[in-house]
């Protein structure tokens, strides 16, 4: 039983939703994902990084510090406004530029590097959608570019995968006070074809006592489709990785992270 008064559930995706947003910013800053990706980037030697999904615009930001140019694309007005006061206040807008929009959008043949940190990668929940997301960063970059991003291994997903007890949280709300937050899986679509297509609930727990609630929709493709997606999209896959300390993919790895590149 739970000791939360009954949730309420937002009418739109929590990406729209300023309140969800500045909790979720509140949640991801500089996580492993993030250094990993700072870390290639840096040395790669790449200097006009396009981050897919761009969110909140850490990442981007924190590029743009370390002297990149960097452009962010994603649909969520609530997640680029945030981007946005980031961006500015760090003093970092020349080296900037946020869309709100996708990567069709960005400039063709323009970039060195294409990121989506942050399992982007699930959101785009047909194989229609995932094979123009591809198409789209493959244009967008220059030849000899490349893209990097990660999604979460399908292997041994189930309902546990993630529950309250082992996700809950409590940290400071940035207007004062404390909130928690959690995850639940409440339902799992199989899909031979393409991988399971979960639907994870959010829950958030607010200084006022409100409980607010999120369903979020989320594709866990197989390393095996990822794989066959980059080949048609005219990627070479260069490397995978299992997790974010660079180990190798194993059947039971928590992530499937993967460097592919635009033929020179
Ligand atoms: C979990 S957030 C990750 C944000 C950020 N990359 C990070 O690591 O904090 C996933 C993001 O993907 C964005 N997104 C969804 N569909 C997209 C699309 N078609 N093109 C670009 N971004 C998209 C969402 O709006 C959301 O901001």
């Amino acid at each position: 039983m739970s000791e939360h008064p009954t949730p309420h559930a937002l009418p739109h995706p929590w990406t729209e939703d300023p309140e969800f947003v500045e909790l979720y910013d509140v949640e991801n800053q500089g996580l492993w994902d993030f250094d990993f990706y700072r870390d290639l980037i840096l040395g790669s030697g790449g200097r006009r990084v396009l981050d897919i999904g761009c969110g909140t615009g850490v990442l981007a930001t924190a590029l743009a510090r370390d002297g990149l140019h960097v452009t962010g694309v994603d649909p969520a007005g609530a997640m680029i406004s945030t981007a946005r006061r980031r961006v500015q206040e760090a003093g970092v807008g020349q080296r900037v530029e946020l869309i709100q929009g996708t990567a069709a959008q960005a400039e063709p043949s323009a970039f060195d590097a294409a990121i989506m940190m942050g399992h982007v990668a699930q959101y785009f929940l047909s194989r229609t959608a995932w094979d123009q997301a591809l198409a789209e960063a493959y244009r967008a970059l220059e030849p000899g570019g490349f893209l990097a991003f990660e999604s979460r291994n399908p292997h041994g997903l189930d309902h546990d995968a993630w529950d309250e007890d082992s996700t809950k949280d409590t940290q400071a709300h940035p207007d004062g006070g404390t909130f928690t937050s959690w995850l639940e899986v409440v339902s799992i679509e199989h899909d031979d074809a393409d991988g399971p297509l979960i639907t994870a609930r959010g829950h958030n727990v607010l200084p006022d006592g409100r409980h607010i609630t999120a369903d979020e929709p989320l594709r866990y493709r197989p390393l095996r489709v990822l794989r066959e997606s980059l080949d048609k999209a005219g990627f070479t896959v260069e490397q995978t990785w299992g997790d974010w300390d660079r180990s190798p993919v194993e059947v039971d790895s928590p992530e499937l992270i993967i460097l592919a590149r635009k033929p020179a």
